[in-house]
């Protein structure tokens, strides 16, 4: 199956020529097709709102058609503002993500939540009902959603076509059609990546642009691999696959220049992927370092790439024990499922890449609250007059007939069938990968960028909201009157930084200065933005996938952060 945001009226459940892999062309937020040259790396400047914006930003409005007609009313929440709430917290000297994180969790008792009169029941007394909840009994394997990361050419979808060839999910024939094809076209080397980029334009650039899902079974998991675009002209489509990850692979090529390449503080995308992954909530990490051929195995370089990069890891907020560093090759076939064959790499004798895959922890899953599944693609048969939307369920669970609110169109509809894999299935829980069909609702109605959420516990609807923002190493300082790119889930928003309320120690939390007038790089502040259209948010302490935030400009990530209050919520 194949979805993007442009393929409107994709036939439900039709394959593509990938049978066996089932490449799910996931998230198309990047400019239509043709629209660059291979050359033209650099993000395209607009004038607009946002003042400046990347190209892609421009090229799809989340905000279309079908949520102007709605009729938006302002509601102040009624809520007191206790400034030193949001500095407070457990003062631990972590590193800069994490502490994000818990500057939220103490900030979240400073504003009352309760203040909902238009969501009168507390996701606290929901009681799932039996179906919801795996039976222990259940044998299946867990579902892992594995974003593959790293700079542009790293080698992510060659060694992910690669792993799916050694298992068994691209079959030879498959691949021998992808060596004939890119040999004709002068990319032999690609022929792997092939079976990941499969638009004419990827292939002829030798460049991911949106993000490719493939499937594989290991011994302990079902693991959907997301194959992420490196070029940073299409970060905004590596977060989308990112954003559904429980865990990530960050490939490195280890060749002479291209590793530092990667990590250049302003060119380099090694880095922006690291923190953005881990803004995410993602802190099991596989660190891929990939054409280690090139360097003729040499443990001093894997030990260079693993000192450097190591220490920007931490500041990202990535525990040593948590990150399990692989040298391999992708072209040479060595590391991947099985010990290495090159005498060359006999110092290294840790696990292979599928063994450190299955040593992964599994990820805990929300079945006992109720459903929300961000909508991260709708897919139109206007022939049949379905809708179909696609995403990662984030919380409870779903089966055909259960009544799901759409938001923000805020439409009641049905859930007529569930397909995983492409295939039907019978019940979708937190944690799978599903295309939810819907019933009783007008296809304009459901949006990529929306929520599925549960009847009696609708999500808000807002564009006034109080973040807590860490302004990222080498980003442009951050000024009250900025205008950003506001990323949430899989919704994106022009945003106007309305206030910098407060400048703290991004070590402790601690309120280092009231009212600053603008956040330079590796400072946190509480801050509140206004943005051009509302979106689906909640504050991170009560549900994180809905209150992860990152903002961008020109091109680069500026500032992840977290929604620590809902200002004004639209009715
Ligand atoms: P983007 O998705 O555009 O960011 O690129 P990518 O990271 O997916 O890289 P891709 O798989 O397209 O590979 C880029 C180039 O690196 C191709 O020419 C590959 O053949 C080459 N490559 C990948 N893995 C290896 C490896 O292990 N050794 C060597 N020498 N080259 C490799
Ligand atoms: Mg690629």
């Amino acid at each position: 199956m194949r979805s993007d945001s442009s393929n409107q009226s994709t036939e439900k459940g039709k394959h593509n020529r990938l049978d066996e892999i089932n490449i799910l062309k996931n998230i198309e937020v990047g400019p239509p097709a043709g629209s660059r040259t291979s050359d033209n790396c650099s993000a395209s400047v607009q004038e607009g709102w946002l003042g400046h914006v990347d190209e892609s930003s421009v090229a799809v409005n989340l905000r279309s058609s079908g949520k102007s007609s709605l009729s938006l009313m302002p509601k102040e929440r009624n809520v007191m503002v206790d400034d030193s709430s949001s500095s407070r917290n457990g003062g631990e000297a972590n590193s800069l993500t994490s502490n994000l994180e818990n500057i939220s969790f103490a900030a979240k008792s400073g504003h009352s939540n309760d203040a909902n009169p238009g969501r009168a029941i507390s996701r606290a007394q929901y009681k799932p009902e039996k179906w919801m909840l795996p039976e222990k009994a259940e044998q299946s394997l867990t579902q892992l959603n594995l974003a593959i990361v790293g700079h542009v050419d790293s080698g992510k979808s060659t060694l992910s076509g690669r792993l799916l060839h050694l298992l068994g999910r691209i079959s030879q024939k498959e691949m021998h059609k992808y060596e004939k094809e890119a040999k004709l076209q002068g990319k032999g080397s690609f022929a792997y990546a092939w079976a990941l980029d499969e638009s004419a334009e990827e292939r002829e650039r030798g460049i991911t642009m949106t993000v490719a899902v493939a499937y594989f079974d290991s011994k302990r998991y079902h693991v959907v691999v997301l194959d992420s675009p490196g070029h940073k002209d299409f970060v905004p489509n590596m977060i989308t696959g990112a954003t559904q990850a429980d865990a990530s692979i960050l490939v490195i090529d280890a060749s002479i220049g291209s590793f530092e390449a990667g990590m250049d503080g302003t060119k380099g995308q090694t880095r922006e992927h690291a923190q953005l992954i881990r803004s995410f909530g993602v802190d099991q990490l596989i660190v891929a370092v990939n054409k280690m051929d090139a360097v003729d195995y040499s443990k001093e370089r894997f030990d260079l790439i693993i000192s450097q990069l190591g220490a920007f890891l931490r500041s990202c907020g990535f525990k040593d024990s948590s990150v399990s560093w692989i040298p391999l090759s992708a072209v040479e076939n060595q590391n991947l499922v099985s010990a290495p064959s090159d005498f060359r790499l006999f110092w290294y004798l840790g696990p292979n890449l599928l063994d450190a895959i299955d040593s992964f922890q599994p990820p805990t899953r929300e079945f006992s609250k109720p459903l929300i599944m961000p909508i991260c693609d709708v897919i139109k048969s206007p022939s049949q007059g379905q809708v179909s939307a696609c995403g990662k369920l984030e919380a409870g669970a779903v089966r055909s007939g259960s009544k799901v609110l759409v938001m923000p169109s805020a439409t009641i509809a049905t859930v007529r069938s569930l397909e995983r894999d492409s295939e039907a299935c019978p019940i979708g829980r937190a944690g799978d990968n599903i295309a939810v069909s819907l019933n009783g609702i007008d296809g304009n109605h459901v949006m990529a960028g929306g929520v599925l959420c549960h009847p009696d516990f609708p999500i808000a609807f807002a564009k006034h909201l109080e973040l807590k923002v860490l302004v990222l190493d080498g980003a442009t300082p951050i000024l009250i009157g900025s205008q950003l790119e506001f990323h949430i889930h899989h919704a994106k928003e022009a945003a106007r930084v309305a206030r910098i309320s407060l400048l703290l120690d991004s070590k402790t939390g601690k309120v280092v200065k009231k009212a600053p007038r603008c956040i330079l790089a590796k400072q946190s502040a509480v801050v509140e933005v206004i943005l051009q259209e509302a979106v689906c948010v909640e504050e991170f302490s009560k549900c994180k996938v809905l209150g992860r935030v990152f903002l961008r400009t020109l091109g680069r990530t500026v500032a992840v952060g977290i929604v620590t209050r809902i200002v004004e919520e639209q009715q």
